[in-house]
C-alpha cells in the first residue's frame, strides 16, 4: 500500500515527504504549468529530496515518447517513471520502454478494457481518474475495483494507482477496493490525519497529563519534580475511590497493605 503525492509544488512535496510516509510524486503537464517551473527543475529538485518514484509524463507520438523516455530515464536515472497517456501512440511507447526495464506509468485510464491493454503493453502502473469518472456520474472506484479484480484473476504484476483523488474519503474506498497506490494532492493528504475526535480525545489527554505529571512546569527537569505541589489524585480501585495526598510523584501505593492511618491517602464514600 502505497502513498504517492500528485503535484509538481516542490515546497508542498517537501513538507508531506518529510512525514517519511510517501512512496513517490506523481506529475502531469498542468500540474507543471502551475508550478511556473520547468519540469526538468521540478524533477530535479524531487530527485534532490530523495524522492524514489516520480512519474514524468511525455508527449507526441509513439516515437516522441521513446525518446524521450529514454532520455529522462538516462538523465534522472532510477527514480523516473515515463508517464504516457493510454492511446495506441503511448502503449507502443509503454511496450518498448517496458521491455528496456524503464518503468511505465499508463494515465489517462476511465475503463478496465484500456487497464487491460496498458498491462498487455507491460505497463508498470495504470492511472484510472477516480474523481474525473465521479465528475462523469461514473463510479471511479468501481472501475478501480473492475481493474483490480480482473488483475487478481489473470495474475498480472501491473500495480493500480489511483488517480484524480479529491478527498479522503476517496483514498480510503480506493484502497478498501484493492488499488495498490492512491496518488494524493498535498492539501488531501495533510487531511488524512484528522479527526474531530482525535482532537478531543488529545484535549482531555493533555489537560490529565498536565495534572498528574506537570514536568512542563519543571522544563522536564525531573529532578526538579519534586519541589513542586501536587493537587490530590483521585482514583477508583476495586469498586471504592481514593485520594492521594502526596508531594512524591512516583509515589505507588500497594493498597494490599492499606493501613487506615496513612495520612496520604483518603476514601471517598
Ligand atoms: C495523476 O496522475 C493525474 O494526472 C491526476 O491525478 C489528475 O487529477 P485531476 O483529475 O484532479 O486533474
Amino acid at each position: 500500500m502505497k502513498i504517492f503525492i500528485d503535484s509538481a509544488d516542490v515546497w508542498a512535496i517537501k513538507d508531506a515527504y518529510e512525514t517519511g510516509l510517501i512512496d513517490g510524486v506523481t506529475t502531469n503537464p498542468t500540474l507543471i504549468m502551475k508550478s511556473g517551473r520547468h519540469p526538468e527543475q521540478v524533477y530535479q529538485k524531487l530527485k534532490d529530496m530523495g524522492i524514489g518514484d516520480i512519474s514524468m509524463e511525455v508527449v507526441g507520438n509513439a516515437e516522441a515518447m521513446i525518446s524521450e523516455g529514454r532520455r529522462l530515464k538516462a538523465k534522472f536515472g532510477d527514480c523516473a517513471t515515463i508517464k504516457v497517456p493510454c492511446t495506441p501512440d503511448g502503449l507502443l511507447a509503454c511496450r518498448t520502454l517496458s521491455k528496456e526495464l524503464i518503468r511505465v506509468n499508463v494515465t489517462l485510464i476511465f475503463s478496465t478494457a484500456q487497464a487491460i491493454l496498458a498491462a498487455k503493453a507491460g505497463a508498470t502502473y495504470v492511472s484510472p481518474f477516480v474523481g474525473r469518472l465521479e465528475d462523469n456520474s461514473h463510479s471511479g472506484v468501481e472501475v478501480t475495483r473492475s481493474i483490480v479484480d480482473v488483475y487478481k484473476r489473470h495474475g498480472v504484476h501491473t500495480e493500480v494507482l489511483a488517480a484524480s483523488i479529491r478527498d479522503v474519503a476517496k483514498v480510503t474506498l480506493a484502497f478498501w477496493n484493492g488499488a495498490h497506490i492512491c496518488t494524493i494532492p498535498p492539501t488531501v493528504f495533510e487531511k488524512m490525519y484528522n479527526h474531530v475526535l482525535t482532537d478531543a480525545g488529545l484535549k482531555i489527554f493533555d489537560e490529565d497529563h498536565k495534572t498528574t505529571f506537570p514536568t512542563e512546569r519543571v522544563g522536564g527537569d525531573m529532578d526538579a519534580l519534586g519541589d513542586i505541589s501536587y493537587p490530590p489524585i483521585t482514583g477508583t480501585d476495586d469498586g471504592f475511590t481514593y485520594t492521594i495526598n502526596t508531594d512524591d510523584p512516583l509515589l505507588d501505593i500497594d493498597f494490599g497493605d492499606y493501613n487506615e492511618d496513612d495520612p496520604r491517602i483518603g476514601f471517598i464514600p
